[in-house]
């Protein structure tokens, strides 16, 4: 009888990105706030989210006309609900479902409508300007690629990732969920290779190097026409 040579091989299969995502919210293991969503320390510690909000508003107020956000994977929305009010509509979106119910419970104004979609596969709202904070860094590059081509229909991105200290080969790809690339020492860089995504205009807004080497998360506005 024929031996099965790759029986005892490890394979990973990749796991769909809404079920990683709902396990990590079911299982807190972006850690927790005895709260029913936690997003995670880089959502809610004020040395991070602090001069965030900060430069982001400072951004948003500096338009005549308020502008419509589209803020994707807005996880426990900490961040965001400081910001619809600099904004003249500000749609909300993530792929877990119960996360999304229990916004659309929590945070009621006119301005501000949520979505549950994934935006690697799913039409995104239009607006002006996209906030992704800390979202591509857990996709692989296949779905990091489905994204960008969606958002060369936005004017502004403003796009966190967390990086890690120093050099580094950008855009390693990995497996969707509950980690980035730090662990390969790479980090996403939009317009390196593979992606190469087309910019008017890049500028660093703010950068927040961690303790313990743990790397460094940086927010940069890209004006894309
Ligand atoms: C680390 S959290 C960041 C949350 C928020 N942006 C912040 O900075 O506080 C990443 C979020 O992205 C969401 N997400 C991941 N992949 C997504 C996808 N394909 N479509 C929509 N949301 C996604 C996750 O569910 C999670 O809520």
């Amino acid at each position: 009888m024929k031996k099965n040579k790759n029986k005892n091989k490890k394979t990973k299969n990749p796991w769909p990105t809404k079920e990683a995502m709902k396990q990590v919210y079911e299982m807190n293991l972006w850690g927790t706030n005895n709260a029913q969503f936690y997003s995670g320390e880089g959502s809610h510690h004020p040395e991070i989210v602090r001069p965030y909000l900060t430069a982001v508003s400072s951004f948003l107020m500096g338009f005549k006309k308020p502008i419509t956000v589209c803020d994707l994977g807005c996880g426990d929305f900490n961040i965001g609900k400081e910001l619809v009010k600099h904004t003249d509509n500000y749609f909300a979106v993530d792929i877990v479902p119960e996360l999304i119910a229990h916004l659309q419970l929590t945070y009621k104004e006119e301005k501000l409508k949520f979505f549950c979609l994934d935006i690697s596969t799913d039409d995104l709202p239009t607006g002006d300007c996209v906030i992704l904070r800390q979202v591509l860094q857990h996709l692989s590059n296949i779905e990091v690629h489905n994204i960008l081509n969606k958002l060369k229909y936005f004017k502004f991105i403003i796009l966190t990732e967390h990086l890690p200290n120093g050099s580094f080969t950008p855009n390693k790809n990995i497996l969707s969920g509950q980690g980035i690339r730090i662990k390969k020492q790479s980090g996403i860089k939009i317009i390196a290779p593979p992606f190469n995504f087309q910019v008017k205009e890049e500028k660093q807004l703010l950068s927040n190097k961690l303790s313990e080497n743990k790397g460094i998360i940086v927010t940069t506005l890209y004006t894309v026409f």
